[in-house]
């Protein structure tokens, strides 16, 4: 397996451009499975999430062709509706061809995709608003076999006990084609939803109030070609404003929107970051000399998000004091913690709350990657350390970061990947400086 080798100590300067979104990226390319006419999705970005998800609808018989970002989807020959345990379970999101399988088709099978490291993530909300919307849901072998009734799925009410993205996605997406109308109570508003909804309208769809708790489906009895260009990953820019936090950095982060990062950039000013917008959809980013301790709590959106806990943390481990981190949405979200105490934080868990003491250095080792937001965290950490990490299992963020080392290469850092056969890769740094751009 591949890790990445960083010398920590530089602060990092320059621009660097935030590619397409992840978790719209998945939702969206899964939509076009609701219709046989062709497709066009621009600015997907290039990660293994997304070629996992490629996998999975070509062997459901999707024609995909690929040029850069922007993928043609023809989904006239389906021939399978079966989602296999092969593909499911190297990436959850998966699950969410359910929806438009059923939709369409009256029938899906879809392998149940397990827990994961950051938690059970069960999928028992997605499969209660199918069955509520007439659907016969069977659990068997591992697999979810849902059958819509004769004359296809039935608009409803569903209330959530809580909001979840995956489920409000997988539920507004099947309501697209049900007859009558579908209200969804209680429903996440992450952006990402509000931006799977445009790309259904693109489709033909009626969808009313998607970014609020309430979202009104009302059925269509078909849908045309989808057509989407999809926004920028506010994950990732976020992370980049962690990256300039914890490094004394001096950033331009470009394609950014800046309107679904508001709760993420308080926190980062409170601690001391000075951030100022540059036009429409960049943003400047400037790390203090020591960063002030801040608690935060992870929350649905508009709260701090889940997806930043562990680069947040990673700030927290140099400030001024002592910060609280609870964490509210995934049970198993701080392992982390013991490879950030191994380059020496002051960091004691209790329950889902971790208490950060912040120290005066942290100091390069190696350290395992868990899930994809823990290992940006620990690169955060390792960039501000003190001497050499090693990052190791970082197939995991290549699962949802696009050309991290070149990125940060590009800022200043000392950064390499050794390959698994144990040649290196040493990126050439392109290096443009705020002041050069003229700002
Ligand atoms: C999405 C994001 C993930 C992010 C998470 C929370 C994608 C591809 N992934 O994941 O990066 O961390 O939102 O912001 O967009 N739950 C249930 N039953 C269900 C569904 C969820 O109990 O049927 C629970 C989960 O265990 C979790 C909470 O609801 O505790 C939120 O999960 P959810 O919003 O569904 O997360 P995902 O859509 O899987």
């Amino acid at each position: 397996m591949d890790k990445l080798v960083i010398e920590g100590g530089a602060k990092l300067q320059g621009i660097v451009e935030i590619s397409g979104s992840k978790n719209a990226s998945l939702p969206v390319l899964a939509a076009t499975l609701l219709t046989a006419e062709e497709s066009i999705v621009e600015n997907v970005p290039a990660l293994n999430d997304v070629q996992t998800l490629s996998q999975l609808l070509r062997s459901l018989g999707s024609q995909i062709t690929r040029d850069e970002g922007v993928f043609l989807i023809s989904n006239q020959d389906i021939h399978s509706v079966e989602a296999e345990y092969d593909i499911v379970r190297k990436m959850r999101a998966s699950v969410l061809v359910l929806g438009p399988l059923v939709a369409r088709f009256g029938k899906a099978r879809v392998s149940l995709p397990g827990g994961c490291a950051i938690g059970a993530r069960p999928i028992d909300m997605h499969l209660r608003g199918l069955e509520q919307m007439g659907a016969k849901v069977v659990l068997e072998h591992g697999y979810v076999e849902a059958t819509a009734p004769e004359g296809g799925l039935v608009g409803t009410r569903i209330v959530f006990e809580i909001p979840s993205v995956g489920a409000t996605e997988n539920l507004m997406m099947a309501a697209c084609l049900a007859s009558g109308t579908t209200v969804i109570e209680n429903a996440a508003c992450e952006p990402e939803i509000e931006e799977l909804a445009r790309a259904l309208s693109s489709m033909g769809a009626k969808i009313q109030g998607a970014g609020t708790n309430v979202i009104q489906i009302d059925g269509v009895s078909s849908l045309s070609g989808l057509q989407h260009c999809v926004e920028a990953d506010r994950i990732e820019g976020a992370t980049f404003v962690a990256i300039a936090a914890a490094t004394q950095g001096d950033l331009l982060i470009k394609n950014i929107q800046l309107n679904h990062l508001e709760n993420i950039l308080m926190r980062f000013q409170e601690a001391g970051c000075e951030i100022s917008p540059e036009g429409a959809n960049a943003l400047r980013v400037r790390g203090p000399e020591k960063l002030k301790n801040i608690d935060i709590q992870t929350a649905p959106y508009p709260g701090f998000p889940t997806d930043m806990q562990a680069q947040f943390m990673a700030c927290m481990c140099l400030a001024d004091g002592i910060s609280h981190i609870e964490e509210d949405i995934w049970e198993n979200r701080f392992m982390h913690t013991p490879e950030l105490v191994r380059m020496g934080a002051d960091i004691s868990m209790n329950g889902n709350l971790a208490v950060v003491r912040g120290v005066s250095k942290l100091t390069g080792a190696s350290v395992m990657a868990t899930d994809l937001r823990a290992s940006a965290g620990l690169i955060i950490a390792a960039l501000a350390a003190e001497g050499v990490s090693e990052i190791l299992r970082i197939y995991h963020l290549d699962r949802g970061y696009v050309k991290i080392e070149e990125k940060l290469s590009n800022l200043g850092a000392c950064i390499k990947r050794v390959k698994q056969d144990g040649s290196s890769v040493v990126i050439q740094p392109h290096i443009v400086m705020p002041a050069e751009a003229g700002i």
